[in-house]
């Protein structure tokens, strides 16, 4: 099995702070490797010494056989790296910023101009390409760092949180995005706060909590670890969501927990359950403004491995 990317035993410190405690992650060629975590997990630490931006206080880290602090020129020409943070200069326009990347990277001139108009119409740039950055809004500044991230051609692309605060048609295209690349051959690492990302788009996701994996499997693996789906019902009548929740006991055996005002939710095995719901709220004349069957979400993957939110602060 050969791994386009692979790390031992990282460690970063930070004075008291331990970003990362000793992590492993490796990614097989041609996959994507989702990483996911909450805020201040260690995500973007670990991508920054794969990216060979940052040295670890311990361990070690290969890419394409490579280590990235001894070779880690060699090691730059094989990445990609988009940065949680847009990167591109403001003050240049969307071509200006690809071309100068191309240079950069010693392409010709004719070869970097070639390359930046491929990837600005592949990323719906095109019409925007003469405007400066600063104009462009957050999702095609997004997708223009994304796009300098590929100028290359890199077969090794670390994505930092690719679709945090993107709106659902524009994430829909940076999920095709890394489908292509995927499918091109490209390795991808893409972190996440969102299950449901890792789960469209990752072959293995590895969950990471205070610097260390929590958890590693498939997808699907990980959301058993929750068990099944979770059923939403928002009833039309406040005065009804008692009767709502007995409903939902009643179709799955488990216990129906209020997460915010209005709504119960409870964990079901399989989409059968649904159906059932649906019938039982209609016999008792339940009207509702809100149903739903989903997955699990990252938050409760974490509860169910951790004992605590994503959101929650540790006592310690
Ligand atoms: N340059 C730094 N100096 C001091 N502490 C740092 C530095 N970079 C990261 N840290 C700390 O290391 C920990 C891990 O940070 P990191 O940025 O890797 O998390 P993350 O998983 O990327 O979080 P987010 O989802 O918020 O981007 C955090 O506690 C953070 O405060
Ligand atoms: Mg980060």
């Amino acid at each position: 099995m050969s791994y386009a990317f692979e790390a031992e035993g990282l460690v970063k410190r930070y004075g008291k702070t331990t970003a990362l405690a000793g992590i492993d992650l490796a990614a097989r060629t041609g996959t994507v490797l989702g990483v996911l975590g909450p805020n201040g997990a260690g995500k973007t630490t670990a991508v920054r010494i794969l990216a060979t931006l940052l040295r670890p206080d311990e361990g070690r880290a290969a890419v394409g056989g490579l280590d990235v602090v001894r070779d880690a020129a060699k090691v730059r020409r094989m990445i990609g790296l988009t940065g949680q943070y847009a990167s591109v200069d403001e003050d240049l326009t969307g071509t200006q910023n690809l071309v100068l990347i191309g240079q950069l990277l010693n392409l010709r001139t004719a070869e970097a101009k070639a390359r930046a108009a491929e990837l600005l119409a592949d990323f719906d740039l095109a019409e925007a390409a003469g405007r400066p950055a600063k104009t462009y809004s957050g999702g095609m500044r997004r997708r223009l760092d994304l796009a300098a991230s590929l100028v290359g051609r890199p077969d090794v692309i670390y994505l930092d949180e690719p679709t945090t605060g993107l709106d659902p048609a524009k994430r829909d295209d940076i999920w095709n995005v890394v489908r292509t690349l995927v499918a091109d051959g490209a390795t991808v690492l893409l972190t996440t706060q969102y299950l449901e990302e890792a789960d469209a788009l990752a072959d293995e996701i590895s969950v990471i909590d205070h610097g260390r994996v929590i958890a590693h499997g498939t997808p699907a693996s990980l959301k058993s670890v929750v068990g099944g789906q979770t059923i939403l019902v928002r009833p039309a009548d406040q005065a009804r969501l008692a009767d709502a929740a007995a409903v939902l006991a009643a179709v799955s055996g488990n216990q129906p927990e209020s997460p915010s005002r209005g709504v119960v939710t409870v964990p079901v095995e399989g989409d059968a359950a649904f159906t059932e719901v649906v019938k039982r709220l209609d016999v008792l004349g339940i009207s509702v403004t809100e149903l739903s069957l989903r997955l699990p979400s990252l938050d409760e993957v974490f509860f169910t491995l951790t004992g605590r939110h994503t959101e929650e602060e540790d006592a310690a």
